[in-house]
Parts: structure tokens; C-alpha cells; sequence
């Protein structure tokens, strides 16, 4: 397969992210240190350019030795370019994304890959009356994490799963940008709810019967800096999705219960949890615990032989495999991994998540 010619728009931080995976260590590394196999650059995408509004951003590029583009129409009009990778604020995905597939380019947009279920319809369309692949970077389904909690799920170790929790935890706030704005498509859910309900949507293949969430504005009020949403599934499952920024304590970021058994894991390293399998043994007499206000044996601890504590399975995953599939899927010679109808329905989850909240209820879903 002949390599693909890739420009990233936007030089920001996320565009840096993008040029460092492409680019490998040819790159200035500010931090970022590409998996070992793409030290050298990619093996399936070539890092043709750059294109930024901002003339800083495009000299920073230059220092780094890329190739910055004078123009979007510039970047349009070369032939040699196969993708465009929208790495801009979530405002500007959509008319850039059908302005490029309109000039005949491929386009993988950042998350969320726009504001709303109407635009995000637009730009399908633009897709299909293209040909061109139209897909978004959600590149958290290659988390280690939760791979490992989908592999212990999808084991049936744990019975009927009836809960799981799935969070993240920071204290400082929405970081001081664009995404402070609502015009800009700020806000928590639209940056962190997204990945989150994008990887339950990989985990659970099932319906989806209603939501319930609240936004939080601790320290906005234009938009959300954090959110807690109850989804429930055709089955019962109820799966937590939170997001917080003004948490000085961190819940663990997974808790997932099943019938006889617990995973947990404290932190993104998935050697930070276990899961604990009951083993249904006989435990003779159960000691009680004391309380202040008296006993109770239904709160009291197992005896240890009772329960089989197991490591989370090992993982390794390869973001890169998200530019692999884009390429191959260009080159008809697989499927497209993150799919239309799968960017919709975590769309339609997010508009679903705000209507409850202004509503102050549960909405139905599917
Ligand atoms: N997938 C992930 O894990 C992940 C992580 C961080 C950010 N993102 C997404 O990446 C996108 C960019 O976020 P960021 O953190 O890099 O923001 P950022 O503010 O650091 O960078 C955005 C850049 O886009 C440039 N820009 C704005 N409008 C433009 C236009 N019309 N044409 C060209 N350049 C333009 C800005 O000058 C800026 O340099 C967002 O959609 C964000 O949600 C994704």
C-alpha cells in the first residue's frame, strides 16, 4: 500500500500530537515520545504539512522543519494530498471537513467531530456525495484501560453485569482556552463525555432505553466543567459515565459490578485495579463488624478464602492502528473502524445528556 499524503490543520496541541504520530522522532519531541515502532515516522501515512491561522503557530511549525501550507485553499489545491486531519476547534470541523471532502480530500475530523446531530448529518452527506472517507479521531478506543475493563466484561467472569462506572477526575477546572466558550464547542462533555460514551457504545451491544444527567458549572456557567449521566440499557445495566474538574480527590476512573464479582481500577495504568471473583465457598460463621450504632453482618467483609483476587488482563494496543484502518479503508481494503452511524449515535447520546438536564429528568433513547 502506497503511503498516504496527510496535512494537519491546526498546530495546536493536538495538531503537534498528530504531526509527532505521523512524523516519529524526526520531530521536535516536546514531551511526546511516539511508540518505538514509529520512531522513525509512520509506516502508512507521510507528513506532507501544516496549515494554522495563526502566523505564531505556523513559524513554530517552520523551526520544527515542516513544510506550512499559505493557505487552507492552498492545502486544497494540492494534488499530492490524500487526507486532511482537522486538529482546530470543535466550531470549525464542520465547514472545513465539506470544504475539504468537496475538494476531493479525505477528512478525519478531531473529537467531537461537531456541535450537533444536524451538522454532523451534513457532513455524512458531504461524504456520501463525495466518495471521499469522512471519519473522527476517537483515538480512546485504543485505551489500555479500557480495553482491559471491555476484555473483563466480555469474559462473563462476573455473572450479569449490572453496573459499571466509568470516570474521570481532575482539579483544575476547564483549561483556559477555547473550550471555556460555548460558541466554540466547549465545555466537558463535548471534550471529555465524548470518548467516554464512545468507548461504552464499544462495550455494550445493546440498546440504549434512557439517560438522566446533570451538568455541573462550579467554575462556568457558560458551559459544563463536568457532568454526571446514568445510562440504562435494554437489560438494566445502568452505566455511570462522570467527568469532573473540581475533584481534589479522585474516584477510581473504573468500578464495574457483576452478580459474583468486582473489577476495579484506580488510575488509566491497568495495574492500578483487580477484579475479585466470589468463589462460593462455605465461610462458616460470619464475624460481624461493630459499628458505633451496633452490629451488622451484612456489611462485613468476606473471609479471604472466599474470593479469588485476579490481576486486569494485559494489554497492548496501538493507537497508530486508527491511521492504519483510515488508509486501508481509503484503499477499499477494510472496513472504516469508526463508522457514520457510530458518530451519530454518540452525538444523538450527548443531545440526549443536555436535554435532560435542562428538562431535570430522565429522556428516552432508542
Ligand atoms: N483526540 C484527543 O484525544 C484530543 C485531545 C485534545 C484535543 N482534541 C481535539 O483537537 C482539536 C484541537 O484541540 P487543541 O487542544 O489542539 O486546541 P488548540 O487551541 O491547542 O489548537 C487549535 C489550533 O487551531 C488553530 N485554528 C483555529 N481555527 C483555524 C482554522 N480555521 N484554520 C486553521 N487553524 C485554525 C488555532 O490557531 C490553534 O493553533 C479539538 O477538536 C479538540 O477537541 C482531541
Amino acid at each position: 500500500m502506497a503511503k498516504k499524503n496527510v496535512v494537519v490543520i491546526g498546530y495546536g496541541g493536538m495538531g503537534g500530537w498528530h504531526t509527532r504520530m505521523i512524523a516519529g522522532n524526526k520531530l521536535e519531541n516536546d514531551g511526546y515520545k511516539p511508540p518505538e515502532d514509529l520512531e522513525n515516522g509512520s509506516d502508512c501515512v507521510n507528513l506532507k504539512g501544516v496549515y494554522d491561522i495563526k502566523e505564531e503557530r505556523c513559524e513554530l511549525a517552520r523551526e520544527r522543519g515542516l513544510y506550512v501550507y499559505p493557505s487552507f485553499e492552498a492545502v486544497l489545491a494540492d494534488p499530492e494530498v490524500d487526507i486532511l486531519t482537522l486538529a482546530v476547534p470543535n466550531d470549525v470541523h464542520k465547514d472545513l471537513a465539506i470544504r475539504a471532502m468537496e475538494a476531493g480530500k479525505n477528512v478525519i475530523s478531531e473529537k467531537p467531530v461537531t456541535l450537533c446531530s444536524a451538522d454532523l448529518q451534513e457532513m455524512i452527506d458531504a461524504s456520501e456525495r463525495t466518495g471521499k472517507l469522512f471519519t473522527v479521531h476517537q483515538n480512546r478506543r485504543w485505551d489500555e484501560d479500557f480495553l482491559a475493563m471491555k476484555e473483563v466484561y466480555e469474559s462473563g467472569k462476573m455473572g450479569y453485569v449490572f453496573n459499571i462506572e466509568s470516570r474521570v477526575h481532575g482539579s483544575r477546572g476547564i483549561p483556559g482556552d477555547w473550550r471555556q466558550r460555548k460558541a466554540y464547542g466547549g465545555g466537558m462533555m463535548l471534550d471529555w463525555g465524548v470518548h467516554l460514551i464512545d468507548q461504552m457504545l464499544m462495550m455494550i451491544p445493546e440498546k440504549v432505553s434512557t439517560v438522566y444527567a446533570k451538568m455541573d458549572h462550579i467554575t462556568n456557567d457558560e458551559v459544563d466543567d463536568g457532568f454526571k449521566m446514568d445510562v440504562t440499557f435494554e437489560s438494566g445495566l445502568v452505566y455511570r459515565i462522570e467527568v469532573g474538574t473540581t475533584n481534589f480527590i479522585n474516584l477510581p476512573r473504573w468500578y464495574m459490578q457483576g452478580a459474583v464479582g468486582t473489577a476495579m481500577l484506580q488510575t488509566f495504568d491497568t495495574h492500578s485495579g483487580e477484579v475479585v471473583i466470589y468463589k462460593n465457598d462455605d465461610e462458616g460463621e460470619v464475624k460481624p463488624v461493630i459499628t458505633a450504632a451496633g452490629l451488622t453482618k451484612t456489611m462485613a467483609p468476606r473471609k479471604p478464602s472466599s474470593l479469588d483476587h485476579l490481576p486486569l488482563p494485559e494489554i497492548h494496543s496501538h493507537v497508530h492502528d486508527f491511521y492504519r484502518n483510515v488508509c486501508k479503508a481509503i484503499d477499499g481494503e477494510e472496513p472504516q473502524i469508526v463508522t457514520h452511524p457510530q458518530m451519530m449515535r454518540v452525538m444523538k447520546l450527548m443531545e440526549a445528556a443536555f436535554e435532560s438536564d435542562k428538562l431535570g429528568r430522565p429522556v428516552s433513547f432508542e
